[in-house]
């Protein structure tokens, strides 16, 4: 694994969170360009703001689909956190970042087979059920392997689900997601009957970056209230109520950062609920946040091939796209990005409207358009902030055969490469030409 010390001073205020101190031009030297750095202090400091709200009865498991590198997944496990994973790639992954299977959740829609029998046969904290039919197949293979799997049931969100008076909200996916009310309690009766089968609780996810305090704590809320409903409905001891993840991370300059304060006094008074009846003294509950550990940890820096005038704007193409970060195409909206000058200096030009694109041929490839700043000039590093979450790995990598990008991780202002770039060449190498 290479290793460099970056010859930056960590302590100077216009490096940006995501390069952890790092100089970019060393790191782009060393791993060539573009790359991803995430800052692992970062990373600790997003754990530490969060464990600092949450009550006792409170967990974590990092949500590993954000950011499944396994130098950060096994960064946030050597930190104490649990994990959440979505497939059978996934939970291998935790077990070689040295996360215990006591400590893993594994949710998602699909699961197949094979991916239920790996969860069964190490023995993970809970297996989160979507589907009547899902909860056959695992009864089924748990019964095979002579075993008895910890479950939650996963509710889903908006209009279809009403247990009791309780009335879930969030994004539905189309239906995609968990169970209708009828559903879970013919799905709790089932599982409270079987021997091969052990009901923990209610899993629901609500919605996907949310910035308001109150509107998460009403999500966890009537979560936990419908778990309640459940247990006492079809009589179960409810141990484990998942409320998901979703915490937001500012991306807009106008946006304001989540209120932690705010969120930790609504989960206190939960808590304090909880503790209070003798049915819930035990009952543990479970955030699967991803983006917000991660998300400001990590930066994208490209480099600068052209520059050209195009009638009053300054057109500034980049060797990387977003080919490699999806996110400002998928949602519409612009990324913040910070102009690293390169060891020329700064330019004394004046600012003027400047938009900055990648290589790729698609007119959605632009980070930024018409921006009012001084241009970035060819040869200058240019960082795109704020990918450490959903970046490198919700990403197509493939289109138009460009490199896929390192991934490096720094901490302590030490730079360490955690996944090499792949050449477009390994790709081609691995195909073959039909022999007809
Ligand atoms: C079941 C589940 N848990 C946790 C997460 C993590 O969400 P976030 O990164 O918004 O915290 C997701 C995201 O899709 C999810 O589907």
């Amino acid at each position: 694994m290479s290793v460099l010390r970056p010859t930056a001073d960590p302590t100077r205020s216009e490096w940006p969170v995501g390069l952890g101190g790092a100089d970019p031009e060393t790191l782009a030297q060393e791993f060539g360009t573009p790359f991803y750095v995430y800052d692992l202090d970062a990373v600790r400091g997003q754990v530490e703001a969060l464990r600092a709200v949450m009550p006792p009865s409170f967990d974590l498991a990092y949500a590993v689909k954000a950011n499944p590198a396994l130098a950060v997944v096994g960064y946030l496990g050597s930190l104490g956190l649990g994990a959440d994973v979505a497939s059978g790639g996934e939970l291998e992954l935790t077990e070689r970042a040295g996360i215990e299977p006591k400590d893993v959740v594994f949710t998602g829609p699909g699961k197949r087979d094979g991916e239920l029998t790996a969860a069964v046969r190490a023995g993970i904290r809970a297996v989160t059920v979507e589907s009547p039919g899902e909860l056959a197949r695992l009864e089924a293979i748990s019964a095979g392997l002579g075993r008895r799997t910890p479950i939650l049931l996963r509710a889903a969100v908006g209009p279809a689900t009403r247990l009791e008076r309780v009335r879930l909200v969030g994004d539905d996916g189309a239906g995609k997601f968990g169970m209708d009310g009828e559903s879970l309690v013919d799905g709790a009766v089932r599982a409270g009957r079987s021997s091969h089968l052990d009901l923990l609780g209610l899993h629901a996810f609500g919605a996907s970056n949310v910035l308001d305090a109150d509107a998460l704590a009403e999500h966890i809320e009537h979560t936990v209230s419908a778990a309640r409903s459940l247990a006492s409905r079809v009589g179960f001891q409810l141990r484990l109520v998942d409320v998901g993840g979703g915490l937001g991370i500012p991306y807009q300059p106008h946006e304001e950062a989540l209120d932690l304060t705010r969120l930790g006094d609504r989960l206190r008074t939960l808590h304090d609920s909880l503790a209070a009846d003798p049915l819930t003294r035990a009952t543990r509950v479970l955030l699967e946040p991803g983006r917000f550990l991660v998300g400001v940890a990590g930066a994208y820096v490209a480099r600068v091939v052209d520059r050209k005038a195009v009638g009053p704007s300054t057109v500034v193409i980049l060797d990387g796209g977003i080919h490699n970060v999806l996110r400002p195409a998928l949602v519409g909206l612009e990324h913040r990005l910070q102009v690293l000058t390169a060891a020329d200096g700064h330019r004394a030009e004046r600012p003027r409207a400047v938009t900055i694109a990648g290589p790729l041929c698609s007119g959605l490839d632009v980070f930024i358009r018409d921006s009012i700043m001084v241009p970035p000039a060819v040869g200058d590093l240019v960082a795109v902030l704020d990918v450490g979450a959903y970046g490198f790995t919700e990403a197509m990598p493939f289109f138009l055969s460009h490199p896929i990008p390192a991934e490096v991780a720094v901490m302590a202002g030490r730079a360490e490469l955690i996944r090499p770039r792949v050449e477009p060449r390994s790709w081609l190498d691995s195909q073959r030409l039909p022999n007809w």
